[in-house]
């Protein structure tokens, strides 16, 4: 949650050049956005409240630029909330990302002795720097201001005398070195078109970047760390939008080369990690939002070769964390790698000796790095806020994890190669059609019903999830049989209902429940590879057997998007949401 980006070069450079970097950051929160450059000695801002959109900053070329996308914590959606924010002589300026959750009593010191300018939880850390500066160092006294805040919490602090200091404590931090400028960003993805070579900060870690380059201290200690920089292979192609009008839509045409490519080159990891599954006694699955939903399809998948593992949301995960022993096996899923909810379970897991195994799509994350099996996903940068391409990389690796349990590993390849193939099939032009005027229908309709059984219950809830996220409709999914103890009642005529129906031991049950819902005054879509006397709409996706899941979740993937387009919102950057969540 929220973006930082900064840079100290030798030579001046563009605002432009930290606004662009935003652009990239955006998705982790949109509410508001600002710039900040150092000019003789002291900083000049121009920030403004909502998107950046076609906005442009009139800021003079700098030796240090440092710049912030917000999502919206504490205090409200306005300019002044806008982060950067700067001392009361403007010679010192902040980006945050966090909460420091006793900003209130930091404030109450130093409310007579500054003059302050937001409501933020923010501002605060600036004018305690501040203080100290005149006594110490940048980097002693963002060292001494640090110590003093609780939460999570990543700051960068740039100073009138050419420096940026930065600390972190739970939000994620990454550094890159360019030709003579050195490069801040809450993600490497900013990085990237400027330079691969980049620093993962650790939590408890302050970095200075200045005439020096990077140097990298312990925040308590203040003792110089040696750490190496990392070549990224990633492609800053990877981030351009090329012929798609939006990111959704691109992450959605690009499964197909997500699917084949973890077919190809994640089977010695999911022969690792199955390793680690059969040597473990208990094997926990757990992830937020998306992730969560690839966790309890899990389940199932492990279901069909007679294993048993547990999943819980990462973030009701703490109340059952009692059950971990020193023999279990707790398995992450996150696309960010940065999800605090994944991160603290991962923690405690961590302290009490139990293996962890991450799988995330975000190198050098924080998740891949507490890993002891670590195992990236490769489905490149993921922009759109509502997860598409990385959720069906971890459901192409799940099943090639359980068919290598069960010995089958050409098997998996084979299915997932078909998957690819019919995602191909689904996205051609006479189904995007198809799709395309059931989101007319759907648009005007205040809920969505969504239902399946077995595996396709865990797809029903990631189906509500992508349509109510883009397109702000109510959608609710459902276990096929749980309707008609409760949920029913809401059902009159032209209710929606998505109903999967795929060619395994859910298929006749499952149609009996679209009946049903149809008997009163329901209006079913159908989508499977048999088209049933009972849908009033039907989407065809091929069976594929245990890989089904993956072409499955497509249809719904479109049919949210248009959604969207129909409703006039933007796909990529639904309200009130952020991509990467950082806070509690
Ligand atoms: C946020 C996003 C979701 C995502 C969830 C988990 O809520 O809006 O799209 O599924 O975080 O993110 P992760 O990066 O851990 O998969």
């Amino acid at each position: 949650m929220c973006g930082i980006f900064g840079y100290v070069s030798k030579t001046p450079r563009t605002a432009k050049e930290t606004l662009e970097s935003l652009r990239v950051l955006e998705y982790r929160g949109y509410d508001s956005w600002g710039v900040t450059v150092r000019s003789n000695k002291t900083f000049l801002v121009e920030k403004a409240s909502g998107k950046i959109g076609s906005s442009i900053v009139t800021l003079p070329d700098s030796t240090i630029s440092l710049g912030h996308t917000r999502w919206a914590t504490h205090g409200g959606v306005t300019k002044e909330n806008s982060h950067p924010h700067l001392s009361c002589d403007n010679s010192l300026s902040l980006v945050h990302n966090g909460i420091v959750e006793n900003y209130q009593l930091l404030v109450k010191n130093l409310s007579k002795s500054h003059h302050f300018r937001s409501q933020t939880d923010t501002e605060v850390i600036i004018h305690m720097i501040e203080e100290e500066v005149g006594s110490h160092t940048l980097k002693d006294a963002v060292r001494k201001v640090f110590s003093k805040l609780e939460g999570l919490n990543a700051i960068a602090v740039g100073s009138g005398n050419g420096e940026i200091v930065v600390a972190k404590n739970g939000s994620p931090l990454v550094l890159g070195e360019g030709e003579d400028v050195f490069y801040l960003s809450s993600d490497a993805t900013a990085i990237l078109p400027h330079t691969k070579r980049v620093i993962f900060l650790d939590d408890g870690q302050l970095a200075t970047l200045g005439k020096d380059g990077i140097k990298i201290f312990d925040l308590k200690s203040g003792n110089f760390i040696r750490k190496k920089l990392i070549t990224l292979d990633w492609s800053v192609l990877d981030n351009d939008l090329g012929k798609y009008p939006h990111y959704l839509l691109k992450e959605i045409y690009e499964q197909p080369k997500v699917i084949r490519n973890v077919a190809n080159t994640l089977v010695s990891e999911a022969k690792i990690l199955a390793t680690a599954v059969e040597k473990a006694k208990g094997t926990f699955l757990i992830g937020s939002g998306t992730a969560s939903y690839a966790c309890l399809a899990a389940t199932y998948l492990f279901s069909k070769i007679d294993r048993h593992v547990n999943t819980s949301f990462a973030s009701e995960f703490v109340y059952l964390e009692k059950f971990l022993t020193k023999k279990s096996l707790v398995i992450a899923l996150s696309q960010s790698g940065e999800t605090i909810d994944v991160v603290e379970p991962l923690n405690f897991a961590k302290k009490s000796g139990v293996r962890i195994a991450s799988i995330v799509n975000a190198l050098g994350s924080t998740i891949y790095r507490m890993g002891d099996i670590k195992i990236l996903l490769g489905a490149g940068p993921e922009l759109a806020v509502a997860s598409t391409k990385a959720y069906t990389a971890k459901i192409a690796f799940l099943l090639l994890l359980t068919f290598t349990l069960a010995n089958k590993v050409k098997d998996a390849q084979n299915l997932l190669f078909q998957a690819a193939g019919e995602i191909e099939r689904i996205l051609e032009s006479s189904n995007l059609k198809k799709l395309k005027n059931i989101a007319k229908v759907l648009a005007s309709k205040e809920h969505i019903y969504t239902i399946g059984r077995g595996v396709t219950y865990a797809l029903a809830l990631e189906t509500a999830m992508k349509i109510k996220e883009v397109s702000y409709i109510h959608t609710e999914g459902f276990a096929g049989g749980e309707l008609k103890h409760g949920t029913i009642a809401l059902i009159d005529k032209g209710s929606p209902c998505i109903v999967f129906a795929p060619n395994d031991e859910t298929y006749q049950a499952i149609i009996s429940n679209a009946t049903e819902i149809r008997s009163r005054g329901g209006l079913i879509i159908g989508i499977g590879p048999t088209k049933a006397d009972v849908f009033d709409h039907w989407i065809e996706v091929k069976d594929i057997q245990e890989a089904s899941l993956i072409p499955l979740v497509v249809p719904a993937q479109i049919l949210g998007y248009y959604l969207a387009l129909e409703k006039g919102y933007d796909p990529d950057k639904p309200r009130n949401l952020a991509k990467s969540v950082t806070v509690k």
